[in-house]
Protein backbone atom coordinates (compact mmCIF):
# COMPACT_ATOMS: atom_id res chain seq x y z
CA UNK A 1 0.00 0.00 0.00
CA UNK A 2 1.16 3.69 -0.76
CA UNK A 3 1.94 5.81 2.23
CA UNK A 4 2.37 9.14 2.18
CA UNK A 5 6.10 9.68 4.16
CA UNK A 6 7.80 13.00 5.06
CA UNK A 7 11.46 12.93 5.21
CA UNK A 8 13.64 16.12 6.57
CA UNK A 9 16.96 16.44 5.41
CA UNK A 10 16.10 14.70 1.90
CA UNK A 11 18.88 16.73 -0.32
CA UNK A 12 21.79 14.86 0.04
CA UNK A 13 22.97 11.73 2.07
CA UNK A 14 20.83 9.12 3.50
CA UNK A 15 17.91 11.04 3.33
CA UNK A 16 18.30 11.71 -0.59
CA UNK A 17 18.99 7.87 -1.07
CA UNK A 18 15.52 6.79 1.01
CA UNK A 19 13.50 9.23 -1.01
CA UNK A 20 14.47 7.72 -3.96
CA UNK A 21 14.08 4.28 -2.36
CA UNK A 22 10.75 4.91 -1.38
CA UNK A 23 9.70 6.43 -4.07
CA UNK A 24 10.72 3.34 -6.35
CA UNK A 25 8.39 1.76 -4.41
CA UNK A 26 5.59 3.74 -5.13
CA UNK A 27 5.20 5.60 -2.11
CA UNK A 28 3.89 9.27 -2.20
CA UNK A 29 6.83 12.01 -0.72
CA UNK A 30 7.13 15.09 0.82
CA UNK A 31 10.76 16.28 0.91
CA UNK A 32 12.52 18.94 3.21
CA UNK A 33 16.03 20.46 3.25
CA UNK A 34 16.91 24.38 3.45
CA UNK A 35 18.50 23.95 -0.24
CA UNK A 36 15.70 24.23 -3.15
CA UNK A 37 17.23 23.55 -6.37
CA UNK A 38 18.82 19.96 -4.41
CA UNK A 39 15.60 18.88 -3.29
CA UNK A 40 14.08 18.87 -6.91
CA UNK A 41 16.67 16.94 -8.11
CA UNK A 42 16.13 14.36 -5.14
CA UNK A 43 12.28 14.98 -6.28
CA UNK A 44 13.07 14.22 -9.79
CA UNK A 45 14.65 10.80 -9.25
CA UNK A 46 12.01 9.68 -6.82
CA UNK A 47 9.49 9.09 -10.15
CA UNK A 48 6.16 9.48 -8.00
CA UNK A 49 3.83 11.86 -6.50
CA UNK A 50 6.54 14.13 -4.50
CA UNK A 51 6.17 17.39 -2.31
CA UNK A 52 9.12 20.01 -2.45
CA UNK A 53 9.36 22.13 0.97
CA UNK A 54 12.06 24.33 1.43
CA UNK A 55 12.71 24.04 5.50
CA UNK A 56 15.27 24.80 7.84
CA UNK A 57 14.43 22.51 10.57
CA UNK A 58 15.41 24.52 13.64
CA UNK A 59 12.79 26.27 13.28
CA UNK A 60 9.60 25.08 14.67
CA UNK A 61 7.68 27.46 12.09
CA UNK A 62 9.40 25.84 9.36
CA UNK A 63 8.77 22.69 10.81
CA UNK A 64 5.01 23.20 10.97
CA UNK A 65 4.32 24.57 7.60
CA UNK A 66 6.43 21.58 6.24
CA UNK A 67 3.63 19.40 8.55
CA UNK A 68 0.59 22.00 6.64
CA UNK A 69 2.35 21.90 3.04
CA UNK A 70 1.92 18.04 3.51
CA UNK A 71 -1.35 17.81 4.73
CA UNK A 72 -2.55 20.07 2.25
CA UNK A 73 -1.20 18.41 -0.50
CA UNK A 74 -2.22 14.25 0.38
CA UNK A 75 -4.76 14.94 3.41
CA UNK A 76 -2.73 12.57 5.67
CA UNK A 77 0.43 11.70 6.14
CA UNK A 78 1.62 7.81 7.24
CA UNK A 79 4.93 7.93 8.21
CA UNK A 80 7.36 11.37 9.28
CA UNK A 81 11.36 10.62 9.27
CA UNK A 82 13.54 13.35 11.51
CA UNK A 83 16.40 12.19 9.32
CA UNK A 84 17.90 16.00 9.31
CA UNK A 85 21.60 16.43 10.99
CA UNK A 86 24.39 17.74 11.72
CA UNK A 87 28.03 16.30 13.40
CA UNK A 88 30.74 18.55 15.00
CA UNK A 89 34.66 17.54 14.98
CA UNK A 90 35.28 19.40 18.67
CA UNK A 91 36.86 18.06 21.53
CA UNK A 92 34.80 18.80 24.98
CA UNK A 93 37.18 21.40 26.22
CA UNK A 94 36.80 23.69 23.55
CA UNK A 95 32.96 23.45 23.33
CA UNK A 96 31.33 26.85 22.77
CA UNK A 97 28.28 27.87 23.95
CA UNK A 98 27.23 28.21 20.14
CA UNK A 99 28.35 25.23 19.49
CA UNK A 100 26.13 23.23 21.96
CA UNK A 101 23.50 25.14 20.85
CA UNK A 102 23.53 24.31 17.55
CA UNK A 103 24.16 21.06 17.89
CA UNK A 104 20.55 20.67 20.01
CA UNK A 105 18.60 22.46 17.45
CA UNK A 106 19.72 20.57 14.62
CA UNK A 107 19.75 17.39 15.65
CA UNK A 108 16.79 17.50 19.21
CA UNK A 109 14.92 19.94 18.92
CA UNK A 110 14.39 19.66 15.54
CA UNK A 111 12.96 15.89 16.13
CA UNK A 112 10.90 17.76 18.98
CA UNK A 113 9.91 20.10 16.62
CA UNK A 114 8.88 17.41 13.88
CA UNK A 115 7.40 15.18 17.00
CA UNK A 116 4.78 17.68 18.18
CA UNK A 117 3.90 19.11 14.83
CA UNK A 118 2.74 15.61 13.23
CA UNK A 119 2.00 13.05 16.55
CA UNK A 120 -1.61 14.94 17.22
CA UNK A 121 -2.59 14.40 13.76
CA UNK A 122 -1.44 10.34 14.24
CA UNK A 123 -3.43 9.96 17.66
CA UNK A 124 -6.36 11.39 15.40
CA UNK A 125 -6.09 8.77 13.22
CA UNK A 126 -5.38 6.37 15.68
CA UNK A 127 -2.03 5.21 13.12
CA UNK A 128 1.08 6.61 12.31
CA UNK A 129 4.86 6.13 12.35
CA UNK A 130 7.24 8.46 13.57
CA UNK A 131 10.98 7.64 12.89
CA UNK A 132 13.86 9.52 14.26
CA UNK A 133 17.42 9.16 12.56
CA UNK A 134 20.35 9.35 15.63
CA UNK A 135 23.53 7.62 15.48
CA UNK A 136 25.52 4.71 17.06
CA UNK A 137 27.47 7.77 18.69
CA UNK A 138 23.97 8.05 20.97
CA UNK A 139 24.32 4.66 21.79
CA UNK A 140 28.26 4.80 22.38
CA UNK A 141 29.86 7.80 22.72
CA UNK A 142 33.15 6.27 21.75
CA UNK A 143 34.66 8.75 19.30
CA UNK A 144 35.15 11.89 21.16
CA UNK A 145 36.06 14.77 18.87
CA UNK A 146 31.78 14.32 17.90
CA UNK A 147 31.55 15.42 21.66
CA UNK A 148 28.15 17.77 21.80
CA UNK A 149 26.53 15.58 18.84
CA UNK A 150 27.07 12.50 20.98
CA UNK A 151 25.62 14.43 23.74
CA UNK A 152 22.54 15.42 21.06
CA UNK A 153 21.94 12.24 19.63
CA UNK A 154 21.71 11.09 23.30
CA UNK A 155 18.89 13.61 23.99
CA UNK A 156 17.34 12.04 20.90
CA UNK A 157 17.45 8.79 21.80
CA UNK A 158 15.84 9.52 25.09
CA UNK A 159 13.33 11.25 23.96
CA UNK A 160 12.44 8.73 21.27
CA UNK A 161 12.01 5.78 23.81
CA UNK A 162 10.03 8.25 26.30
CA UNK A 163 7.45 9.38 23.17
CA UNK A 164 7.13 5.66 22.47
CA UNK A 165 5.99 4.80 26.11
CA UNK A 166 3.84 7.80 26.51
CA UNK A 167 2.00 6.33 23.72
CA UNK A 168 2.06 2.23 23.74
CA UNK A 169 -0.69 2.01 26.15
CA UNK A 170 -3.27 5.06 24.80
CA UNK A 171 -2.26 4.65 20.76
CA UNK A 172 -0.91 1.08 20.01
CA UNK A 173 -1.57 1.77 16.23
CA UNK A 174 0.98 4.78 16.43
CA UNK A 175 5.04 3.63 16.50
CA UNK A 176 7.84 5.52 17.37
CA UNK A 177 11.28 3.68 16.35
CA UNK A 178 14.75 5.23 16.51
CA UNK A 179 17.50 4.13 13.75
CA UNK A 180 20.98 3.83 14.51
CA UNK A 181 23.72 4.49 11.69
CA UNK A 182 27.65 3.55 12.08
CA UNK A 183 29.69 4.90 9.60
CA UNK A 184 27.94 6.19 6.08
CA UNK A 185 29.59 7.18 3.38
CA UNK A 186 27.96 10.80 2.66
CA UNK A 187 29.10 14.73 3.14
CA UNK A 188 28.56 14.33 6.81
CA UNK A 189 31.70 14.85 7.94
CA UNK A 190 32.31 17.29 5.49
CA UNK A 191 29.65 19.23 7.00
CA UNK A 192 30.04 18.78 10.70
CA UNK A 193 30.99 22.16 12.13
CA UNK A 194 34.23 22.36 13.11
CA UNK A 195 35.55 21.13 9.42
CA UNK A 196 36.62 17.32 8.87
CA UNK A 197 39.64 15.22 10.17
CA UNK A 198 41.88 13.50 8.32
CA UNK A 199 40.39 9.78 8.52
CA UNK A 200 41.68 6.50 8.54
CA UNK A 201 38.64 4.50 9.40
CA UNK A 202 36.52 2.12 7.81
CA UNK A 203 34.23 2.63 4.52
CA UNK A 204 30.98 2.59 6.46
CA UNK A 205 27.73 1.88 4.66
CA UNK A 206 26.11 3.14 1.62
CA UNK A 207 23.46 5.81 2.14
CA UNK A 208 21.21 3.07 -0.18
CA UNK A 209 22.07 0.77 2.26
CA UNK A 210 21.01 2.39 5.13
CA UNK A 211 18.00 3.56 2.74
CA UNK A 212 17.22 -0.18 2.53
CA UNK A 213 17.02 -0.64 6.58
CA UNK A 214 14.72 2.24 7.58
CA UNK A 215 12.41 1.14 4.26
CA UNK A 216 12.15 -2.37 5.92
CA UNK A 217 11.57 -0.68 9.22
CA UNK A 218 8.34 1.22 7.73
CA UNK A 219 7.24 -2.50 6.61
CA UNK A 220 7.84 -3.65 9.92
CA UNK A 221 8.24 -0.91 12.50
CA UNK A 222 10.12 -1.36 15.73
CA UNK A 223 11.83 0.08 18.79
CA UNK A 224 15.18 0.40 17.59
CA UNK A 225 17.39 -0.32 14.68
CA UNK A 226 20.96 -0.50 14.08
CA UNK A 227 21.64 0.34 10.76
CA UNK A 228 25.19 -1.79 10.76
CA UNK A 229 24.91 -5.37 12.22
CA UNK A 230 28.27 -5.01 14.04
CA UNK A 231 26.35 -2.23 16.53
CA UNK A 232 24.43 -4.35 19.03
CA UNK A 233 27.44 -6.55 20.24
CA UNK A 234 29.83 -3.36 20.33
CA UNK A 235 27.17 -1.80 21.86
CA UNK A 236 26.73 -4.74 24.62
CA UNK A 237 30.67 -4.88 25.06
CA UNK A 238 30.54 -1.18 25.71
CA UNK A 239 27.84 -1.11 28.17
CA UNK A 240 29.16 -4.42 30.05
CA UNK A 241 32.97 -2.55 30.96
CA UNK A 242 32.95 1.14 29.78
CA UNK A 243 36.53 1.62 30.41
CA UNK A 244 38.11 -1.15 29.05
CA UNK A 245 35.82 -0.38 25.84
CA UNK A 246 37.40 3.32 25.97
CA UNK A 247 40.59 1.95 26.01
CA UNK A 248 40.39 -0.36 23.42
CA UNK A 249 38.92 1.86 21.05
CA UNK A 250 41.61 4.95 21.69
CA UNK A 251 43.81 2.23 19.96
CA UNK A 252 41.89 1.07 16.79
CA UNK A 253 40.26 3.42 14.02
CA UNK A 254 37.74 5.53 16.14
CA UNK A 255 40.78 7.92 16.89
CA UNK A 256 41.45 8.65 13.34
CA UNK A 257 37.75 8.84 12.07
CA UNK A 258 35.20 6.61 13.69
CA UNK A 259 31.30 6.44 13.01
CA UNK A 260 29.26 9.51 13.14
N1 LIG B 1 26.80 9.80 7.59
C1 LIG B 1 27.03 9.18 8.73
O1 LIG B 1 28.14 8.62 8.96
C2 LIG B 1 25.95 9.13 9.78
C3 LIG B 1 26.11 8.18 10.81
C4 LIG B 1 25.13 8.13 11.83
C5 LIG B 1 24.04 8.96 11.77
N2 LIG B 1 23.91 9.86 10.77
C6 LIG B 1 22.73 10.72 10.78
O2 LIG B 1 22.02 10.57 9.57
C7 LIG B 1 21.29 11.77 9.28
C8 LIG B 1 21.58 12.18 7.85
O3 LIG B 1 22.96 12.45 7.72
P1 LIG B 1 23.75 12.30 6.33
O4 LIG B 1 24.86 11.37 6.57
O5 LIG B 1 22.83 12.06 5.22
O6 LIG B 1 24.38 13.79 6.27
P2 LIG B 1 24.51 14.84 5.06
O7 LIG B 1 24.95 14.15 3.83
O8 LIG B 1 25.31 15.95 5.63
O9 LIG B 1 22.99 15.32 4.83
C9 LIG B 1 22.34 16.07 5.81
C10 LIG B 1 20.96 16.44 5.32
O10 LIG B 1 20.31 17.19 6.36
C11 LIG B 1 19.91 18.45 5.82
N3 LIG B 1 20.00 19.49 6.85
C12 LIG B 1 21.09 19.84 7.58
N4 LIG B 1 20.79 20.88 8.38
C13 LIG B 1 19.49 21.18 8.13
C14 LIG B 1 18.61 22.17 8.62
N5 LIG B 1 19.01 23.07 9.56
N6 LIG B 1 17.35 22.21 8.16
C15 LIG B 1 16.94 21.34 7.21
N7 LIG B 1 17.72 20.36 6.72
C16 LIG B 1 18.99 20.30 7.16
C17 LIG B 1 20.84 18.71 4.63
O11 LIG B 1 20.20 19.52 3.67
P3 LIG B 1 20.44 21.08 3.46
O12 LIG B 1 21.89 21.35 3.62
O13 LIG B 1 19.93 21.29 2.05
O14 LIG B 1 19.58 21.76 4.47
C18 LIG B 1 20.98 17.28 4.08
O15 LIG B 1 19.87 16.98 3.26
C19 LIG B 1 21.74 12.79 10.33
O16 LIG B 1 20.79 12.88 11.36
C20 LIG B 1 23.04 12.20 10.87
O17 LIG B 1 23.30 12.60 12.19
C21 LIG B 1 24.83 9.97 9.77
Amino acid sequence: MAKTIVITGASAGIGAALARHLGRQGHQLVLAARRGPELERVAAECGTATEVVVADVRLRADVERLRDAALRRFAHVDVWVNNAGRGITRAVLDLSDDDVDEMMAVNVKSALYGIQAIVPHFQERGEGHLINVSSFLGRVPFVAFRSAYNAAKHALNALTANLRMDLRNTHPGVHVSLVMPGVVRTEFAANALGGMVPSGGPPGQTAEEVAVVIAGLIEHPVAEVYTNPASAEMARRYYQDVGAFEVQSSTGFHRAGGPS
